[in-house]
């Protein structure tokens, strides 16, 4: 039996609706993965009634000034009786923080680069706004009691403690930053289930399969398929691979995204990670898991139920929709997003994924299987080998050698703690340093 209740929350405000609903039994909150989101929708769902039924979040973005956090706050500013931006935190871009807290006055403003306390100028932020600087500062907007809801849209392991700290204090995390599922995902999980937290993903192909599960049952799930645009380089030949510079995998064709993720679609490393964030969000074994190139990025992705029946998610490639959908659920409002043209006449590709031209994505399916350290150890690598690459340093194609290289020469270690994840990652940044081709 599932019923549907509201959340109440205690603040130091008093007693407040957070808007999240849960289900009978625990609630929804101590389950995870495809146990807690696969569940037949909600049959006592009164639509018109939706625009009441929703209260406001408060919400914190991390990484608000990235690609993830610009949409975000383009979402929030729709929605103003509905969320409510209270804090923003990035590492450097002071000016458009500070941008960002004379449109929405949060109460908090975060810069983690501790080096610019004394260099960046108050009056560049809203007099609302409190200003803290440094990793913790991150951390403490991350677990305030005042805020109910983090985007995790911080770019890269560097995410890791303030999604940590959010989960700690059972905060509801929007999670775009997928880096930190793949170096840490049982850990996070776990804390999540402990903590009461939910975990909403953020990234497109997510979103589509978190959707697509609500068709079913957990044990009716046979496999989800993640789509991939293929990148820029998709056509091109092992030898023509060899010669592609920055600028050139910097031009993503479908989707307008920060620097790291753009070179991370060019290698096929995204959807490689995009494999072990779905394995640890869903609970999935490996071999649930596919993948399908898809040119168009108009379907996010699929879920195949042990019926043969397919269940996709299909809209324009704008990162609003699922951001919005994280923001919102379990509802859905009218929103920012561009909507699909069905008045022309438009075609969807499908095409299995080249593992010999695009050997990244082999890497992810070997690390979701293995597991323990080797998420760590192939998300630091792939950090810095991308750095690398941007800096001229090494090749495009090296990106994938350096990190099987780092990867296969690491000290495994099946079931590691956090303190031994923060280690490895920091080992294998040096490893990559280090290595030529
Ligand atoms: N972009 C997309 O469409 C998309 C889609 C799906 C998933 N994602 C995931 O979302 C995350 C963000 O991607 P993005 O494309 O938005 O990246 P981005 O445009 O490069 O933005 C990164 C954001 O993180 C901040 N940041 C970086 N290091 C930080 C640190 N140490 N402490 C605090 N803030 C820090 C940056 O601040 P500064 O501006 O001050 O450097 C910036 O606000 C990534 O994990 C990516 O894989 C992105």
């Amino acid at each position: 039996m599932r019923l549907t209740i509201c959340i109440l929350k205690s603040t130091q405000h008093g007693t407040k609706w957070t808007g999240a609903r849960g289900y009978a039994g625990d609630g929804g909150r101590r389950e995870c993965g495809l146990q807690r989101i696969c569940r037949k929708p909600r049959i006592d769902r009164n639509f018109n009634a939706a625009a009441n039924d929703f209260f406001m979040h408060r919400i914190a973005v991390l990484g608000s000034t990235g690609s993830i956090g610009t949409n975000c706050l383009e979402v929030i500013g729709a929605f103003p009786e509905r969320l409510n931006l209270a804090g923003v935190a990035a590492r450097s871009s002071w000016r458009l923080l500070g941008q960002q807290t004379e449109r929405f006055a949060p109460r908090w403003a975060v810069l983690s680069d501790a080096s610019l306390r004394e260099s960046v100028p108050r009056s560049a932020f809203s007099s609302k706004t409190e200003l803290l600087f440094g990793p913790e500062g991150v951390e403490r907007l991350a677990s305030d009691p005042e805020v109910d809801v983090i985007v995790s849209g911080i770019v890269g392991a560097a995410g890791l403690a303030g999604t940590w700290a959010a989960l700690e204090a059972g905060k509801r995390v929007c999670i775009a930053n997928k880096e930190t599922l793949v170096v840490a995902g049982p850990l996070m999980m776990d804390l999540a289930r402990r903590r009461g937290a939910q975990v909403i993903p953020v990234d497109s192909e997510h979103s589509a399969v978190f959707q697509a599960l609500q068709s079913g049952r957990r044990h009716e799930v046979r496999r989800i398929v993640l789509t991939a645009s293929g990148g820029p380089f998709r056509k091109l030949s092992p030898a023509e691979l060899e010669r592609v510079t920055p600028e050139q995998a910097l031009a993503h064709p479908t989707w307008n995204m920060g620097r790291k993720i753009t070179i991370d679609s060019a290698t096929m490393m995204n959807k490689a990670l995009e494999v072990i964030e779905a394995k640890w969000l869903f609970g999935l074994d490996v071999d649930q898991i596919d993948v399908v190139v898809h040119p168009q990025s108009v379907v996010h992705s699929f879920v195949e139920f042990v019926d043969g029946s397919v269940i996709g998610q299909l809209s324009p490639p704008d990162m609003k929709l699922p951001i919005q959908y994280a923001l919102t659920w379990p509802d859905r409002v009218t929103g920012v997003s561009p909507r699909l043209d069905w008045t022309n006449r438009f075609q969807l590709d499908f095409e299995p994924p080249d593992l010999e031209r695009f050997p990244a994505l082999g890497l992810g399916f070997e690390v979701a299987r293995r597991g323990g350290t080797c998420g760590a150890v192939l998300n630091a690598a792939n950090e810095a080998a991308v750095e690398r690459f941007l800096n001229n340093d090494i090749r495009f194609c090296d990106i994938a050698r350096a990190c099987r290289a780092v990867l296969e020469a690491h000290d495994f270690d099946p079931s590691p703690s956090l303190a031994d994840l923060i280690a490895h990652d920091r080992k294998a940044r040096q490893e990559i340093a280090k290595w030529k081709s």
